[in-house]
């Protein structure tokens, strides 16, 4: 249900916050004003679990379009090793509860010693959002199920609204490309729909794969933390054993995984990655290894693979929006199939309020 929620959490996430005119956005709740934005110097995510790898997408978003340095930290890291944070630095605390004890704890610190705080949240009055200087909510609407999947996509949404600020803020961006830009992010929900229609499909996927006992998911740039995040899923409801990696990293030791038992989920999107994610893919085939392929293109590696999941075309910078949604369909299917617990998996608490 929540999967299928995600262009509706989308549209009331963008809702109002957009100026298609400006070719900016309307960010007086983030409390990030122009100064402000100008005056950032270096830009700190903080997160745990999915939203750590919403928070590695926002790395890379303020980087590319906000020309911003930026780094992504596990929370539970951050808090433990006495950070080098300050005056100049936006530190961003990216969690659907507002409640999660180290992300809290890392975000207070991190004020403590002068950055400014934004709050990325879904909860709205959470103890996160009141400990922050501003507030950018997610408006997915109540997330249940212990996996965070409409949270996920909202917030990469309210990521790159902010990542497009910063860069309009600070020069980085025209208007002219802030309007191409935002023209093609109201188009996502429809374009996530075209995704979720692909189901039934999705579904005799995971029955080829249900029995598998480990997965890996390769992608490159921008999805390399939605091969984070889709092995994430898989582990967190099917208990399949998981491991998600930059492909870059595969010929330094997981391709010693590879047999004609792992299935291997390839994220192929047609951006800048697409050559040096096909050379993986072909690796992957020359270990007889069984390639799942996401691609917006049927003739991207579509040869190579035992299956494709096909999701509509968009612009570089918003394709893990949709190309999550088969990861999230396909563990979801895996995990029924497999009789296990969606909503709970056992051993996990949809929010941990302790460290
Ligand atoms: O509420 P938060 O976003 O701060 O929660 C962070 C993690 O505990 C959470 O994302 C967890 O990894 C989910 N179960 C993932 O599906």
């Amino acid at each position: 249900k929540e999967i299928f929620e995600q262009p509706r959490a989308l549209e009331d996430t963008l809702r109002g916050r957009v100026s298609l005119e400006s070719g900016d956005l309307e960010a007086a709740e983030m409390g990030v004003s122009v100064e402000d934005a100008r005056a950032v110097k270096r830009v700190i995510l903080l997160a745990c679990g999915t939203s750590y790898h919403a928070a590695l997408h926002g790395r890379y978003l303020l980087e590319s379009l906000a020309r911003v340095p930026a780094v992504a930290e596990l929370a539970s890291e951050f808090r433990y090793r006495d950070p080098v944070v300050g005056e100049g630095d936006l530190v961003v605390a990216v969690s659907q509860s507002g409640e999660t004890a180290d992300t809290l704890a890392a975000a207070k610190e991190a004020r403590e010693r002068g950055a400014r705080l934004l709050a990325v949240v879904n909860v709205q009055g959470s103890a996160i959002a009141r400990a922050s200087h501003g507030t950018l909510y997610t408006h997915a609407g109540p997330e249940i199920g212990v996996a965070s999947t409409k949270c996920f996509t909202a917030q990469l949404a309210a990521l790159t609204m902010l990542a497009i600020h910063l860069g309009r803020a600070r020069g980085a961006l025209t208007a002219d490309k802030g309007r191409e830009l935002l023209h093609e992010f109201v188009q996502l929900p429809h374009k996530m729909r075209d995704a979720l229609a692909a189901s039934r499909h999705v579904e005799s996927v995971a029955r080829a794969v249900m029995h598998t006992r480990d997965a890996l998911f390769l992608g490159r740039g921008l999805s390399s933390a939605v091969a984070l995040e889709g092995a994430l899923k898989l582990k967190e409801i099917s208990y399949v054993h998981a491991e998600g990696y930059a492909g870059g990293e595969m010929k330094h030791g997981p391709l010693a995984l590879v047999d004609r038992d792992m299935p291997v989920v390839c994220l192929v999107p047609s951006d800048s990655t697409l050559e040096k994610m096909l050379s993986n893919v072909q690796e992957v085939r020359a270990r007889d290894g069984q390639v799942i392929a996401v691609l917006d293109d049927e003739k991207a590696g579509a040869g190579l693979a035992a299956h494709t999941l096909k999701v509509p075309r968009t612009i570089e910078w918003f394709t893990p929006l949709l190309t999550i949604i088969p990861l999230q369909l396909l563990s979801y299917y895996v995990a029924d199939l497999r009789g296990t617990d969606v909503d709970q998996p056992r051993n996990l608490a949809k929010t941990v309020t302790v460290e």
